[in-house]
């Protein structure tokens, strides 16, 4: 689909309370001042972009300084009602169909309305072609790994809903067991489209040269672990961290012990996360005198943590899924860093490897070229996982 060709996707996430909101609307606040046309939406049912840049914000984008465009997507439509009915609908057309009962609740289970919504509403703004940039304030970590995830895992589901869909459909018309109250192609031309549409949001966020995450901490050894996790997860679901963004970190060096003890303990978390995240640029951001609410205390944000940087930055370089040849076979490499090796689990599935990540899981659709092969050995280290691929006779018979 024709996006902008120069939009940027920045997407800000961490665990609760860290400074999220307020790192997005003041590097959203600081692009816009240095020229570039840019919407900071908020995915976050908490409303707080509102406060953090002190003025109210609804559904659709609106003008808080020149260039600077704020909204709140509202979860709470009557989305959620069709997302209901959908899932009502198709239950009952599996049991009307005589799928199996287990099988069909594994089928009808969608995802959460509130996300597939929120990337929709992303969709629609890169479709725009009105912004340059767009900067996504999420949900705390899991929420937004869940949505993270969705494009790619309701493709798969998709793949799947339809063929049964489409066969118990013809099933119940030749038994004549559904009649006419059976909402046959309008439904599925819904499915049809959403299916397109999340399509879509897949090309844009999974897209290296348009996305990239800004993990977002304060330096706290249960923070440091949350956020080690959520750069696994993310480099597993495809994405790209561009920095760590380090905040509320004290000032060393002042006469109070208190103080002081906690200004040490952050120093050496600080180190800590330095070495964790090795290769990818820390920013750090004082703990302010003040809640950093409104454009003004924002713009002293911006200039603290990016200085005479480019706020935007360049997305990060280097593929996180590479393919190449390896003696006789291919050597498929996945980049997981910061993940312990009893983990990592991973199972051929079709034309899929499925692999699993301390709970999180994604069906990597595997290159034409691998399908026809055998997956040989696995080792994961240094933060790759390597799975050898060996020509496979019988997928692949020679004359
Ligand atoms: N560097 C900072 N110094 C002082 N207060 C901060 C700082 N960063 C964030 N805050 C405050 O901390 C609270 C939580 O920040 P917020 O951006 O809403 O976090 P999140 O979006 O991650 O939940 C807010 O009251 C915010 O004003
Ligand atoms: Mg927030």
């Amino acid at each position: 689909m024709p996006y902008a060709s120069a939009v940027r996707v920045l997407l800000f996430t961490g665990k609760g309370g860290v400074g999220k909101t307020t790192l997005a609307a003041a590097t959203a606040a600081e692009v816009a001042r240095r020229g570039g046309k840019t919407l900071v939406l908020s995915c976050d049912p908490a409303h707080s972009l509102a406060d953090a840049l002190a003025v109210p914000l609804g559904a659709e984008p609106v003008e808080v300084a020149p260039g600077l465009f704020a909204m709140q997507v509202d979860t709470q439509r009557r989305f959620e009602l069709r997302w209901a009915e959908l899932q009502r609908y198709l239950a009952d057309l599996f049991a009307r169909g005589g799928i199996d009962p287990l099988q069909a609740e594994e089928l009808t289970v969608l995802p959460g309305a509130d996300e597939v919504l929120a990337l929709l509403e992303l969709r629609d703004q890169a479709a725009s072609g009105r912004w340059d940039t767009l900067v996504v304030d999420c949900a705390p970590t899991a929420e937004t790994l869940r949505l993270l995830a969705l494009p790619e895992a309701l493709s798969w589901y998709m793949e799947r809903v339809f063929p049964t869909h489409r066969r118990v459909l013809r099933g119940l018309r030749l038994t004549r067991l559904g009649g006419p109250a059976l909402p046959g192609d309008r439904v599925l031309d819904a499915i049809g489209a959403l299916h397109e549409e999340l399509a879509d949001v897949r090309g844009l966020l999974a897209e290296p040269a348009t996305t990239s995450v800004r993990l977002v901490l304060t330096p706290e050894s249960v923070v440091l672990a949350e956020s080690r996790r959520t750069l696994t997860s993310l480099a597993l679901y495809g994405y790209r961290v561009d920095s760590v963004l380090a905040n509320r970190v004290f000032p060393t060096g002042g006469d109070d012990p208190w103080l002081a003890s906690w200004a040490r303990a952050q120093q050496a978390q600080l180190a800590e996360v330095r070495a964790s995240f090795d290769g990818i640029p820390v920013r750090t951001l004082r703990y302010r005198p003040a809640e950093p609410v409104g454009l003004p205390a924002l713009a002293e944000v911006a200039a603290e943590l990016y200085g005479p940087d480019d706020p935007l930055g360049p997305p990060p370089a280097g593929e996180l899924v590479t393919v190449q040849a390896d003696g006789d076979g291919y050597l498929l490499q996945v980049a997981l860093p910061l993940a312990s090796r009893d983990d990592v689990a991973l199972a051929r599935s079709g034309d899929e490897l499925v692999l699993t990540v301390g709970g999180h899981r994604r069906m990597l659709s595997l290159p034409s070229v691998l399908r026809r092969c055998r997956a040989g050995g696995a080792r994961y280290t240094d933060g790759r996982l390597a799975v050898r691929f060996a020509p496979d006779p019988e997928r692949w018979p020679t004359p």
